[in-house]
């Protein structure tokens, strides 16, 4: 694994209260896990489109699940993540799926890569535990190579899943102490703060947190996403580095 020099330090102070590989994976082994994982990849997807030949990195990669599925689909990926724990996760992912993942110990807000280095850059469901969102938004512009684009995945603010969070942030939980949910509008501003260009705000994950109701609401959830943000619990957005014109 390689790292900048004073990514540990960096990184403790973002380590995460109470997430780590093994809540991702019996997260993802409950049904309202697998089901709320499955529509929010295919959204990322979606908005990724044809990664075939690009050098992709993937900010805040977690357990590596999106970085594996990425570099299946035939790029050059390359992930980075505060977390010594998941970053060790995303490696042995990597291996039993025998594909080779480029993994780095570094904080969003200081990225260990050369300007203009990647084609594109992918992030879901980081930013909702960084309280200001503009230092990671300026590094991942820098990082990209004019005309690349960054594909964002995050919670949204108005949806109930938000609300049962902020009630367990009131009760006392760390991790959700530590949570921050994003309007579209905001999403948008970061963007274009960080001199990028975003299409439009998609949402997702229109049911209320429970197993059941995800299992009823899954075959229309595309169709409200269409319609409306409000109450998406996950919004997405595709965000462009203009290309240079001489
Ligand atoms: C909710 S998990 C999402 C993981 C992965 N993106 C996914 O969707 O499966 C958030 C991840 O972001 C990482 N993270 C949080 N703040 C970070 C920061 N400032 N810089 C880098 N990684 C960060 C955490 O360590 C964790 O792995």
């Amino acid at each position: 694994m390689e790292q900048s020099s004073n990514a540990p330090a960096q990184c403790d102070r973002r380590a995460l209260p109470g997430l780590d590989p093994q809540v991702y994976a019996k997260w993802r082994a409950s049904e309202l896990g697998a089901i709320t994982e499955r529509i929010e990849r295919r959204l990322m997807l979606e908005l990724i489109g044809d990664v075939t030949g690009k050098r992709l990195l993937e900010v805040g990669c977690g357990d590596g699940a999106l970085a594996v599925e990425l570099a299946k689909r035939g790029a050059e990926v390359t992930g980075v993540d505060a977390s010594e724990r998941m970053i060790a996760a995303a490696r042995e992912r990597a291996r039993e799926a025998g594909v080779p993942l480029a993994l780095h110990l570094g904080p969003a807000e200081a990225l260990p890569f050369k300007a203009e280095d990647f084609d594109m850059v992918v992030a879901q469901t980081i930013l909702c535990f960084v309280a200001d969102g503009s230092p990671a938004f300026g590094e991942i512009a820098r990082v990209l190579k004019p005309g690349g684009r960054l594909v964002i995945g995050e919670l949204g603010r108005w949806s109930s899943w938000a609300a049962e969070r902020r009630v367990r942030a009131w009760l006392g939980s760390p991790l959700w102490q530590r949570g921050h949910f994003r309007t579209p509008g905001e999403l948008k501003r970061l963007a274009e703060q960080a001199g990028l260009v975003p299409g439009p705000v998609h949402g997702a994950v229109y049911y209320p947190r429970i197993g059941i109701a995800a299992r009823w609401m899954d075959p229309i959830d595309g169709v409200l996403g269409r319609v409306t943000k409000i109450g998406a619990a996950f919004l997405a957005i595709s965000a462009e580095k203009p290309a240079v014109h001489a």
